[in-house]
């Protein structure tokens, strides 16, 4: 299927439309979670490629997901709240859960075997990382608690009664602003990260531990831009619609 890039259309639509093409505008360094507002035209001058490159590497994602027998990427546009709270906790939030320490472990592990030679790099990108990781663990907790069990709440009793449960919040939308700004300081680390490693290069004196490090890092990296995205750019604005049908 030939997919219509304008360069007008933005990086969300694009994602939402076609979520087989995340894993594209993932290498080519296009932020589609948090900076998925953006025109796919400002989004590659940004990232510093060409806009028909990138019409050329979406394309290829899709006929390769096309060629591919495994089942299509679900549609979460199309499930309910509940479900896509459900899947959000039970994937992206259990893979942060074991992803954050096991870094940590790593990271002790390559600043004692190579802090000698890459100490500045190595401790200014765990400073970043811990940050990341304590505000990522709270936040994590804060969907579970507050915001996550109201969206549940809102839609079976908005099924049910027709009517929006009481929050203790205000609104939905407060939580939600908040998350999102969390979501902003997290993919602001993940840039950060990125830079102070220059795109995770390996130094040629890595040993395997230094690379599982890095490898590790770039996965969670993947990990939190399909999260941010699902509750960004589907999870919060279905929520927010709901809570102002009322
Ligand atoms: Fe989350
Ligand atoms: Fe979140």
């Amino acid at each position: 299927m030939a997919i219509a890039i304008e360069p007008t259309t933005t990086v969300r639509d694009l994602v939402l439309k076609h979520p087989e093409t995340r894993q594209a505008l993932e290498s080519l360094g296009i932020d589609y979670c948090c900076g998925g507002g953006r025109s796919l035209a400002e989004a590659a001058a940004a990232a510093g490629i060409d806009l028909t490159a990138v019409a050329k590497a979406v394309q290829q994602a899709a006929d390769d997901a096309n060629l591919a027998s495994d089942a299509p990427e679900r549609d979460w546009r199309q499930a309910s709240l509940t479900e896509l709270a459900n899947h959000i906790e039970g994937t992206h939030h259990v893979f942060m859960k074991q992803a954050l320490p096991r870094l940590d472990d790593l990271f002790a592990k390559v600043l004692s075997a190579h802090g000698a030679r890459h100490g500045d790099m190595l401790a200014s990108l765990r400073t970043t990382f811990q940050s990341l990781r304590s505000e990522i663990e709270m936040h994590l907790l804060k969907e579970e608690q507050v915001l996550f069990p109201y969206i549940r709440q809102m839609e079976a009793e908005m099924a049910q009664t027709g009517q929006i449960p009481p929050m203790h919040c205000g609104t939905a939308a407060n939580p939600i602003r908040q998350m999102e700004a969390e979501h902003e300081r997290a993919g602001a680390a993940l840039m950060q990260m990125r830079s102070v490693t220059d795109d995770y290069a390996l130094p040629a004196d890595a040993c395997s531990t230094f690379s599982a490090l890095f490898e590790g890092l770039a996965e969670m990296e993947a990990d939190l831009h399909e999260h941010i995205h699902l509750e960004n750019n589907i999870l919060f604005p279905r929520a927010m619609a709901l809570e102002s049908r009322e």
